[in-house]
């Protein structure tokens, strides 16, 4: 019986096997024929099992965001309420949106601009993707909220892509104008120019400010916009496990308390006892 069962099961998994084997081996082809290069592992302060964002980058990557790809990039997801706590105080927050123009209508009906307030979401550097394609010969900056989420490696590619420019063009590759070089793109041309260069912002913690420096702390930040409770997350697993462990070593206590009795009588069995009619 159990000799049979087990061969019907050995021959559905060698047949799943079978029709399984060339797909993956499809995907695998289609990954490795991609015409761009496959960004490098890197060991980030949050992939550890025991560390959460490090959030003195996630400040600087939101000074360079700010101070950098904001002038084409959207970050439309988040709003100066979110950073409070995670990059900044709530009053340095209130200032972060004071300090941009929002635009919006007043009670009179007209349409003005003014200073933003915490709940207000990042502006929009354009009116609209006609006017982002317009200003970029053709080419969307797509919105940055969920970047890292939206291609493979996330924080790795966003970091490689930021680093990648300024190599030497592959032999028998020509550019269009207003297109770069990247090997970290797909195709390797990619319609934005080099964003980042060494000393382009000023921090304000004095950490130098080199390229991989920038890359590193906008690729950080960009992975909180991507998923902003994955630190409350961790906690929240270390809690429950923590509740888990004393409420199984609590209900063995209790089952054990209760059928103590049970488990520890003795029965015996005396046998018949004396006849009435004897
Ligand atoms: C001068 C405008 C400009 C600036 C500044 C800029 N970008 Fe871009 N970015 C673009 C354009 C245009 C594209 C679309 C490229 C394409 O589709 O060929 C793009 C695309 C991207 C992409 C998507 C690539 C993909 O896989 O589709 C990422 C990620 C990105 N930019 C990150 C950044 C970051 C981070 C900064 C700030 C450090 C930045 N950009 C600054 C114009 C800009």
């Amino acid at each position: 019986m159990y000799a049979r069962a087990s061969k019907i099961l050995n021959n559905r998994f060698a047949k799943v096997g079978v029709a399984l084997a060339p797909a993956l081996g499809l995907v695998g082809a289609a990954s490795a024929s991609a015409d761009n290069a496959i960004p490098p592992w890197y060991p980030w302060e949050h992939r550890a099992r025991f560390t959460s964002y490090d959030h003195g980058s996630m400040r600087r990557g939101w000074q360079v965001y700010k101070e950098v790809c904001a002038a084409c990039h959207p970050l439309e997801r988040i709003c100066y309420r979110h950073l409070i706590g995670i990059t900044h105080t709530a009053e340095q927050a209130k200032i972060e949106a004071k300090n941009v123009l929002i635009d919006d209508i007043d009670d009179q009906g007209n349409n003005i601009q003014r200073p933003g307030r915490l709940t207000d979401g990042v502006p929009n550097p354009y009116p609209n993707e006609n006017a982002g394609r317009a200003a970029n010969n053709g080419a969307y900056p797509p919105d940055l909220s969920l970047m890292a989420k939206a291609r493979d490696g996330g924080a790795d590619y966003i970091f490689a892509l930021l680093c990648g420019y300024g190599r030497e063009i592959p032999a028998g590759m020509t550019l269009l104008p207003g297109q770069h070089f990247n090997p970290w793109f797909g195709g390797g041309a990619i319609g934005m120019p080099q964003p980042i260069y060494d000393d382009h912002v000023q921090y304000e913690d004095g950490t130098p400010a080199t390229i991989p420096q920038m890359a590193k702390d906008i690729s950080e930040f960009l992975t909180w916009c991507g998923e902003p409770h994955a630190d409350t997350k961790k906690m929240w697993f270390f809690q429950a496990l923590g509740a888990l462990t004393v409420m199984s070593l609590v209900t063995t206590w209790a089952t054990r308390y209760t059928w103590n009795v049970v488990k520890t009588a003795k029965y015996t069995y005396k046998g018949p006892g004396p006849r009435p009619y004897d």
